[in-house]
Formats: C-alpha cells, structure tokens, sequence
C-alpha cells in the first residue's frame, strides 16, 4: 500500500486516487476556546497527521513507548497496519467565521470566505440535525478502514478540550474514481458511479471547476476547494423492485456497461439528441445524468468523491443504506446549481438527502507548518 504526503500545494484527499474506505467527521469548537486553542488545534492536528499518513504512530512516544503510568498518546490499533494511502482533508466552516452573541471568537469574521454561506434548502431535503454542519472537518480516506477510524479517533483525541465530534460517518467502497487508471466502481444501486468525474490529470478541468483561484478570494483560501458532504439514504427496497430498463432509463445510462442509453461503451459521450423509432430521447429528459450534465448546466461541473455507507437497518427490516456524497468545486454555488438541476429527476423517488454540510478546504501546508496557517498570518 502507499503512503500520501501530508505536505503539498494543495491538501490531499481531493485529487488522490479514491481509496476504499472513509471516515468523515464534523467538529465544533468547544465553549470558551478563543483564537490560540484553534491555531493550535490545527498544528496538532496537521502534525499528527503527518505522521499517521506515514504509517507512523500520532507522536514519537506513540502507542508503547511512553511511561507506563500514562495513558498512551495512540490508541494503537494501526500498529502493523501500512500507511494504506490514508489522507487527511481539514476543512472550516461557515460557523467558525461567525460572530456569537457579538463576539468575534476566532477574530476570523473579516476574513470569511463571502461563498462560505450554509447551504440553502432544496426541494425534498428531509435533514436530520443529527448530520448537519459544524465547524471543522476531516475528511479521512483509507484503503484500510481500520487507518481511516484511527486517524479520526485519535484527531478527536487530540481535540481534547478544544473541539469535539459533531457527527460522523463511515464509507466503504468509493463510488467514483479519480484517476484515468481507477476502474469505474459502483454504487448501491449497481450502476457504476464516477464515469464522467473530474480526473487528477486534468489540469485545466482542476483550474476550471475545483481549485479556488487568486482572483476568487480570500487569498488564504487560493488553491484550496469547498467541500459539500450530502448524507443521502437509498430507499434500496424500493429500488430493488424496480425493472432494469426502467433503472437504466432513472440513471440515463446501461447497468450493465455503464454505456449511455445513447450507446457506445462507457466512456463514449451521451448524445441527448438521439431519439428512438417514435421519437422519444433514448436519454430520458429526468434522468440523472443528463439533468446533471454540464451541457444543459452552463458547463458546470464538480469532483465527485462519495462513499456508499450502511448503517444497520430499521425496525422494518429494511437496510439504512445510501451514499455519503462528497463533491469539491471552486464555488458551492456550483453544487447548488446541480442540485437544483436535479429537483425534477426521477430517482429523487429513491433517495432521500439526510445529512449536509459546507466548508472551506484551504491549500495545502508547507513542511513544518500547518493547514490553515494562512487564514491566521
Ligand atoms: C453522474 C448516481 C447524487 C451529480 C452519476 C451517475 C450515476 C450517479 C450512476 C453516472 C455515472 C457517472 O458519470 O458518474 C448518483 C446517485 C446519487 C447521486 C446514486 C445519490 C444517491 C448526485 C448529486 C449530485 C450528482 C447529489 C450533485 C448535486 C452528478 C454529476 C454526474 C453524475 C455531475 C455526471 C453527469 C455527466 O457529466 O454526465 N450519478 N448520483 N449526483 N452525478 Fe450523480
């Protein structure tokens, strides 16, 4: 397995081949902590972090090597275990820029990103407040998913007294890809997810659609992203009664092949022109991927880097399954268009957006420095 810098112009976890597991985590930052106690929390975190993307322990003393009349500073259950591509995405969001009862607690009111607004309701959001928000993010994506689950338990750990969990998450199985050599996975519908995604190797698609640039502002935030995370259960039972042709013609594209209904193979370009016998588009009008397409979206596109997630099940018996959405794009207002776009698409009758959250995602660190440290100079 490999090991991801922690270190570079941009964080990692963005652009990094999809690895297979994820563990997401919300934060808040605790009553009565002021400006030190976050640029700390940040320069442990980015530390730590450095450390466990290597394979290593959180700190020097680790799990075992530290006195014995002391809790360890690692949890130790990644001992043995490789780096296992294991990345760490820190992200702020819009609450830690707020003002509370007049006070300005981080001294960061100045310098909110103006597109770092919560998001705005959709139609047929059935949010839970139990997966919504907070003040900082991880993102923590793995090929093993015990390095995922320890990379955030010992970051929650090392929050102590500063920030505690919101609400959290576990994935397994990525349901896109990143990279031209990633297979295409799927998702828990069976269609493959990820075809048309944004790939690392497009530079100017990357500049395009999920970099933030000099000119976007904040300059503390150029070369970082904005993260939109969407809980989103699958009403599989539902799902699963559905004929084949009538679950191509929801998605647009063949189960099978992940072919446009259009034809071709997988990677051939949806012709939304093309009509059958009696005229009908072979793409339907409200399926997924044409109301998604960035043809009829202005061109709009975003990165697609989401989880499939089962939760145990209900008291019907019934799976509590769906995909954790995760997408970065240079401006959320690029999501909102999406997602709006897709107010009328017929799989909306199978899903059900649970979970949402928003936040900043800044460049990468420097060696010896720490993710954020720009917001803060
Ligand atoms: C494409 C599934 C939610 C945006 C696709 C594809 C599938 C799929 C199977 C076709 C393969 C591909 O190009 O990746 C799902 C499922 C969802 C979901 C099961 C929810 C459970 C969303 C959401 C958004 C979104 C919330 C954004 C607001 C897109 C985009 C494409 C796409 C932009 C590519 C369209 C294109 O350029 O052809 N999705 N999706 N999807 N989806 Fe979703």
């Amino acid at each position: 397995a490999s090991a991801h810098d922690f270190f570079g112009a941009h964080q990692a976890g963005i652009t990094t081949p999809v690895q297979e597991h994820l563990h997401f985590a919300s934060f808040d930052m605790m009553a009565r902590t002021d400006r030190d106690d976050l640029v700390s929390l940040l320069q442990d975190w980015s530390y730590a972090a450095s450390r466990i993307t290597k394979g290593l322990d959180v700190s020097a003393t680790g799990a075992v090597g530290g006195s014995p009349e002391a809790p360890p500073d690692d949890t130790g259950e990644a001992q043995g275990l490789a780096a296992s591509s294991l990345t760490i995405t820190i992200g702020f969001g819009p609450t830690l820029f707020e003002t509370a009862d007049g006070v300005d607690r981080y001294g960061l009111a100045a310098r909110r990103p103006a597109a770092l607004q919560k998001l705005p309701p959709f139609l047929g959001d059935d949010l839970d407040p139990d997966y919504n928000g907070g003040d900082l993010c991880i993102q923590a994506c793995a090929d093993d998913p015990q390095v995922a689950v320890h990379a955030i338990r010992n970051l929650s750990r090392i929050a102590f007294g500063r920030a505690r969990l919101r609400w959290s998450q576990l994935g397994f199985g990525r349901t896109s890809r990143t990279t031209t050599d990633q297979s295409t996975p799927r998702n828990l519908f069976g269609f493959k997810d990820g075809t048309a995604n944004i790939l690392s190797d497009d530079q100017e698609a990357l500049d395009d659609h999920v970099w933030v640039s000099a000119s976007d502002g904040p300059s503390w935030l150029a070369g970082g992203s904005y993260l939109v995370a969407r809980k989103i259960a699958m009403l599989i039972e539902t799902w699963d009664r559905v004929r084949l042709s009538e679950q191509d013609g929801i998605i647009g594209r063949e189960k099978g092949s992940g072919a446009p209904l259009s034809g071709g193979t997988e990677f051939t370009e949806p012709d939304f022109e093309a009509t059958d016998a009696a005229g009908s588009p072979l793409i339907p009008e409200k399926s997924h991927v044409r109301l998604a397409h960035p043809g009829f979206n202005d061109g709009t596109r975003i990165l697609r880097r989401g989880y499939n997630y089962v939760d145990g099940n209900n008291d019907l018996g019934r799976l509590d399954a769906g995909l954790f959405f995760l997408s970065f794009q240079r401006d959320p207002e690029h999501f909102v268009r999406l997602q709006r776009a897709l107010s009328t698409d017929t799989m909306n009758e199978y899903i059900r957006h649970v979970g949402s959250g928003i936040w900043a995602v800044p460049p990468g660190a420097v060696p010896g420095s720490y993710v954020g440290a720009g917001l803060f100079a």
